[in-house]
């Protein structure tokens, strides 16, 4: 089976190839040379993940996943939440920094990640799947792996960031790895109609 994820995150692309090998063969735009811009405005995760698979559905007309994430931190009140990729103007990096100099050295540091896909199978035909990871924020930078906020997310349970983390093990427990089984156990239940569709 084979799906185009609509996203040129190369961090995503990478971690949803890994989760998804030997399952599903996913395409990335990067792979077709397609280049299209969306503008991420949608007032929900699940708007921004609709948005994208539907954009992606109607350029490549393939069974397409879409997906959105966010960084919710409470003593924010949620944010940066749907905001997440347009923290600053500054890329990850910028958005890391102004993340830790709101939190300042604070004790209430509870946050989580929340991943929304939208898996787009016909123009009358899609399904959502969300994963959740619940964690805090850390003081300072840690890790050089992962992307995007890995170096200051501290997972639920754990003493190390997303980034100082095996890549597998932030696989298995993260919020896209929760979500991506979801969307296997229904590929999984609707393959008899998707074989075919998906090819
Ligand atoms: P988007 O879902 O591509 O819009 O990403 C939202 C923002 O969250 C971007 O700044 C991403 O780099 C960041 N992000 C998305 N997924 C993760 C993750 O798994 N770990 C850390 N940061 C992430």
């Amino acid at each position: 089976m084979k799906l185009l994820l609509a996203s040129r995150n190369e961090g995503k692309i990478r971690e949803i190839k890994t989760i998804t090998e030997g399952r599903i063969e996913i395409i990335s735009p990067l792979d077709l040379s397609l280049e299209v811009s969306i503008l991420e405005n949608g007032r929900s995760l699940k708007a921004n993940a609709i948005k994208k698979a539907l954009t992606y559905h109607k350029i490549a007309g393939m069974c397409t996943l879409g997906e959105d994430t966010g960084l919710e931190v409470d003593f924010l009140g949620g944010e940066p939440g749907v905001h997440s990729a347009r923290y600053t103007n500054y890329g990850d990096v910028g958005n890391r920094e102004k993340l830790l100099k709101k939190m300042g050295r604070g004790e209430e540091r509870t946050a989580r990640f929340r991943t929304v896909m939208a898996l787009v199978l016909g123009e009358d035909w899609v399904e959502f799947f969300e994963g959740t990871i619940e964690g805090k924020i850390a003081l300072e930078e840690k890790g050089n792996g992962g992307f995007g906020y890995d170096s200051i997310f501290i997972p639920a349970g754990y003493r190390e960031t997303f980034a100082e983390m095996d890549e597998a093990e932030k696989n298995r427990i993260s919020h896209r790895g929760k979500a991506l089984k979801k969307v296997f156990g229904f590929l999984e239940r609707e393959w008899e109609k998707l074989k075919d569709l998906c090819k």
